[in-house]
């Protein structure tokens, strides 16, 4: 399973890809919005962001447009920013359809907002490289988000999708609004091919009280046979 961190914040991702561990970002306006985003500096920050994590991580801008050409021009334009940008489009039909041209004139497409099984089959009929099925605002309204992922990873998995890109690459699926370390292990188990977790969590990840412990003792016992 694949590591994209979830965020805007140039920190973060400085600090995550120097883990080792990084290999692509997703972002959002909400997201851009939390750490002072401008409009005006919007691409820009995109462009930045995909020069800290390098061309073969992909970044995911999103498309603020409610109509089908508006959406195919923002997503023409973010593509334009960087090669390893992925245009971020909401599950509608809308979307859809300008996915279905984004994707034949190769650029990538994150499907994003994808909550069942039927959106993600419409969204890899569509042409898109990711579906980013959510796990925490599923479960927000008392439904089942883990569930749901391990359901549409299965459900795509059925078939063998390609996006339409040139490259004919493989579909894969986001796991995305992660809120802890537990969902993190439950897409491993499902197979989900990327999670996309917030900074929060993945430095979570790392930590367990055991390997704490564990590694003071060790010291400790270092410090006597000196
Ligand atoms: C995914 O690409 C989204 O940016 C993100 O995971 C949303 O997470 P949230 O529900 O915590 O806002």
């Amino acid at each position: 399973m694949k590591f994209f961190l979830d965020t805007a914040d140039l920190t973060e991702i400085e600090e995550a890809a120097a883990w080792g561990v990084l290999a692509g970002v997703t972002t959002n306006p909400t997201l851009y919005a939390r750490v002072g985003g401008k409009l005006t500096d919007f691409e820009n920050h995109i462009k930045r962001i995909c020069d800290v994590v390098g061309p073969e991580c992909p970044v995911s801008a999103e498309t603020v447009a409610m109509t089908r050409d508006q959406i195919v021009a923002d997503g023409r334009r973010l593509a334009a920013l960087a090669p390893n940008v992925v245009v971020k489009v909401p599950t509608m039909v809308e979307g859809l359809a300008a996915t279905r041209t984004l994707a034949d004139d190769g650029i990538r497409v994150n499907m994003t907002l994808c909550f069942t099984v039927p959106q993600a089959m419409l969204a890899a009929r569509s042409g898109a490289r990711y579906i980013s099925p959510f796990i925490g605002r599923f479960d927000d309204i008392s439904e089942d988000g883990i569930a749901q992922v391990a359901q549409i990873a299965e459900a795509v998995g059925n078939y063998d999708f390609t996006d339409s890109t040139v490259n004919g690459e493989q579909i894969e699926i986001i796991a995305a609004s992660i809120r802890s370390a537990n969902h993190v292990t439950q897409c491993a188990l499902m197979g989900a091919d990327v999670a996309t977790v917030p900074f929060g969590v993945l430095k979570k990840m790392v930590k367990h009280p055991l390997t704490t412990a564990g590694i003071e003792s060790f010291l400790n016992d270092w410090e006597k046979v000196k």
